[in-house]
């Protein structure tokens, strides 16, 4: 058994809404017709400091889908630092390495830089929110995860970047002692991701502290990752220690790692397909035998709030 330590925007084990309770909720209120926000308003449950429980963002309540069981979410993972292996993350995350206190520093090309304890910076960002967002993986599978957390653009106003700055760098942690996989492999650790600043600004932006209305589990990216959510997985760096702002474009993991087949931009596009397999539908997590596939949708159904960016640009070049 794993014993946490408790945070102090947690809640504690009885005032949380379990798994089961915070489902039979939403059953109900979709029988109701109402949205979970009517719930998770923050009224009902209350009680917490700083962060949980998160307020539901009615604008992103994920309208229509359906949610990815709890168990799948932090049992089928990609996280390299750990294992090859989907299923190798839930273990191998959870033997011994710490994941709080976390420092997050944020600088680079910045008026106010800054060092900060995670749970600090939930606090000053004024709490979390939850937003239900689909996931597409470049390996074309699918998931949909209710993310707690605040909006990424929140964090840059903070920091205040300069008018040079074009991009913005995420780096995670490197601890080749509790994370094993770094101690060898290709990549060249620490995972490195990178935004432009505008997509960074993009109000769909969003850095996860939390899923499900609990805080996030290590596998899945404790304690903080970035969640983009019309970009594939890859995109959505865990476990990060620095945000930078920078004036080049920098160059990620996986374009490093094998730039004929990942880029820099990683837009979902069904009509770009990956060298070795199509990008046309996707294998949804948990969707079953019968049920399992879907067509995959322009920028993973979020064209109104991200088309607009890439007007322009060549997005079989810019893949
Ligand atoms: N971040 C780090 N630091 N290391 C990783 O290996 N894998 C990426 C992304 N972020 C990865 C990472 C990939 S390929 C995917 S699909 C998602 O995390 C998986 O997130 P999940 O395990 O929470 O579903």
């Amino acid at each position: 058994m794993q014993i946490r330590i408790r945070k102090d925007w947690e809640i504690g084990e009885k005032e949380a809404t379990s798994e089961v309770d915070y489902f039979n909720r939403r059953r109900f209120l979709k029988a109701a017709g109402l949205s979970a926000g009517a719930l998770l308003g923050g009224s009902v449950l209350n009680g917490a400091t700083g962060g949980f429980p998160s307020r539901a963002n009615a604008l992103f309540a994920g309208k229509g889908l359906e949610q990815t069981p709890y168990d799948l979410v932090t049992g089928y993972n990609n996280f390299y630092e750990f294992s090859y292996d989907k299923s190798g993350p839930a273990k191998l995350a959870n033997k011994g390495w710490k994941t709080e206190p976390w420092m997050l520093e944020v600088g680079g090309l910045v008026d106010a830089p800054f060092k900060m304890d995670v749970n600090e910076l939930i606090k000053k960002l004024g709490g979390i929110e939850q937003r239900v967002y689909r996931f597409r993986c470049v390996e074309a599978w699918s998931m949909v995860i209710p993310w707690d957390g605040f909006e990424l653009s929140k964090l840059i106003k903070l920091a205040s970047p300069k008018s040079e700055a074009k991009y913005v760098t995420f780096t995670t942690f490197l601890d080749p002692e509790s994370a094993p996989g770094q101690k060898g492999g290709s990549i060249d650790w620490p995972y490195v991701e990178g935004l432009t600043i505008e997509e960074a600004n993009n109000e769909l932006s969003f850095l996860a502290t939390g899923i499900f209305g609990k805080p996030i589990p290590n596998q899945n990216g404790a304690p903080i990752r970035l969640v983009v959510p019309w970009k594939y997985g890859f995109k959505s760096i865990k476990s990060i220690v620095r945000i930078d702002f920078v004036k080049e474009r920098p160059l990620n993991t996986w374009q490093a790692l094998q730039p004929r087949e990942y880029g820099f931009y990683a837009n979902v596009n069904p009509e770009v397909d990956h060298p070795r397999w199509s990008q046309a539908t996707e294998r949804i997590i948990g969707g079953g035998f019968f049920s399992g596939r879907k067509d995959t949708l322009m920028f993973n159904g979020y064209s109104d709030q991200v088309a607009g960016m890439y007007k322009g640009l060549n997005l079989r070049r810019n893949f």
